[in-house]
């Protein structure tokens, strides 16, 4: 099985080190992977892991210490528009959890509804709308296929998260985060029907990811890096080059937020 085999590669090379917290970094915010002094894995040398990838994601697994914490940062992740795949990050989440972790950080950029929360600046996910309507969970046999999503965005790490803000002076307002399967962008129409049902941002990631990390039953929190206005919204052309230029100005605070969070663990 691809988990044990990525399972035996990494053993071998981390020793008894133990990750507590594991991290998936979206578009434009895998900088992060390499403040971690630790072991690097290219997905390349594993199995099971998303091999090609998004421009922007670094695909790379890094495992070691970050502000006195063992982490493991997966430095990029598959998404569910690349092959029509929903459980991509299956094995690498699999891992985490086969490792020790307990705890699942998810990061993305993401397109804003709302003009108090604007590029540039952080959403701490309260809840998700699936709006892709596909499940990872699709094909398990198991009655542990029957995941129970209330309070998925786990409220003690949430609690943790704004604490460290209000210290830092980081403005970090909670929202509901819609999952668009992309890889096209929306449209006006539907940024508008989303808006109705309850969004207050919309990408295309972290959805499928915090499922499984419930599935395998991670403590998951996820923050999104605001890179545009969505679509009818704002004046910026949205563009993928456009999320890659406008996500280090999310990442600066993001690197602030994790660290601080790490600090306090
Ligand atoms: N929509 C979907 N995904 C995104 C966006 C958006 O507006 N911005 C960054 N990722």
């Amino acid at each position: 099985m691809d988990t044990n085999k990525s399972l035996e590669v990494i053993r071998a090379r981390i020793g008894d080190m133990r990750p507590k917290v594991g991290f998936i970094l979206g578009s434009g915010l895998g900088h992060l992977a390499d403040a971690v002094q630790g072991e690097v894995f290219a997905y390349s040398e594993l199995f099971g892991f998303p091999q090609g990838g998004v421009s922007g994601h670094t695909p790379k697994l890094v495992i070691g210490m970050l502000e006195g914490v063992c982490v493991a940062v997966f430095g990029g992740r598959a998404h569910y528009y690349e092959h029509g795949i929903a459980d991509a990050m299956r094995v690498p989440l699999e891992v985490l959890a086969a490792l020790g972790a307990t705890q699942l950080f998810v990061t993305n950029a993401a397109g804003s509804f709302r003009k108090d929360i604007p590029p540039g600046d952080l959403m701490l996910i309260s809840d998700h709308i699936n709006f892709s309507g596909r499940s990872p969970l699709i094909g398990e046999a198991t009655d542990k296929r029957f995941v129970n999503l209330v309070d998925a965005y786990d409220p003690d790490m949430r609690a943790r998260l704004a604490k460290v803000a209000l210290a830092a002076g980081l403005d970090l307002k909670e929202g509901v985060y819609a999952w668009y399967s992309g890889p096209n962008f929306e449209t006006p129409a539907e940024i508008r029907a989303l808006k109705i049902l309850g969004a207050d941002a919309v990408g295309m990631s972290t959805v499928p990811e915090v499922i499984l990390g419930r599935f395998l039953g991670l403590k998951c929190v996820a923050v999104s890096a605001i890179t545009n206005m969505a679509a009818g919204l704002g004046n910026e052309v949205i563009s993928h080059e456009h999320t890659k230029a406008m996500a280090p100005l999310g990442a600066q605070k993001l690197e602030q937020l994790i660290r601080g969070f790490l600090r306090g663990s």
